[in-house]
């Protein structure tokens, strides 16, 4: 019931980053949860996503050699321009709260880790709203093996190869901007929630007027 002509309150946008096998789609499903008991108009998504770049995407955890670095990255920028237009700022503009399993932020660590400039890659990403706030999820590469290999019985791909992980892993610690926080995603599942609760509660306005 908005009388006046204010415009409806602009969401937030909630980033979560971190190498593969650290718990975060786990922990997007109970913050989401935790978030709409409490009344807030919560969107989870992803990227990659599952529009046309996304697929393509996903298309190449097979044949990876099959795209250069360049054309890479390409692909990842197309997909969130894609993501941006179609998701991204109509629910910011209509006072969502998103919660988004991998970003920018992922592009600079994996492009970077695979041989682009981080510096590059994060003005090529300028386009693409600020988050409010990136919790990067930080655990040690060889507990990601082994939550990948062991809980979802899968098979290592492309991108999940451990070298390239750890060299992933530094880039992610080496980032330094003021909207990152970082949570040991070690710890056990509920506690990782609640530090995350924590971190978002005080940046979210109230649920009443959230929409
Ligand atoms: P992931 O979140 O692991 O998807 P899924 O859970 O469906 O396997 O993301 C897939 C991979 O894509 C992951 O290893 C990281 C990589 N990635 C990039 O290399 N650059 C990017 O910009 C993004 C968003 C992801």
């Amino acid at each position: 019931m908005n009388r006046t002509n204010h415009p409806p309150a602009r969401g937030r946008l909630i980033v979560f980053e971190g190498i593969d096998g650290t718990g975060k789609s786990t922990q997007i499903r109970l913050v989401a949860d935790a978030l709409r008991q409490r009344g807030y108009p919560v969107v989870t998504t992803r990227e990659p996503t599952d529009g046309p770049y996304g697929l393509k995407i996903r298309a190449l955890y097979a044949n990876r050699g099959e795209c250069s670095q360049g054309e890479e990255l390409e692909l990842f920028i197309a997909d969130r321009r894609h993501h941006v237009d179609e998701l991204l700022q109509p629910a910011l503009e209509t006072g969502r709260i998103i919660l988004c399993d991998r970003y920018y932020l992922s592009t600079a660590a994996y492009q970077g880790a695979n041989g682009m400039d981080v510096d590059t890659i994060l003005a090529r990403n300028r386009f693409a709203p600020v988050p409010d706030l990136a919790i990067l999820f930080e655990a040690p590469v060889a507990l990601g093996i082994e939550r990948i290999t062991a809980s979802r019985g899968e098979h290592l791909n492309d991108f999940e190869k451990a070298e390239g992980l750890t060299r992933v892993a530094a880039i992610f610690a080496a980032l330094d901007l003021p909207y990152i926080r970082r949570i040991n995603a070690a710890l056990p599942i509920e506690t990782v929630r609640d530090e995350i609760l924590s971190l978002i509660l005080p940046l979210l306005p109230t649920p009443s007027s959230a929409d």
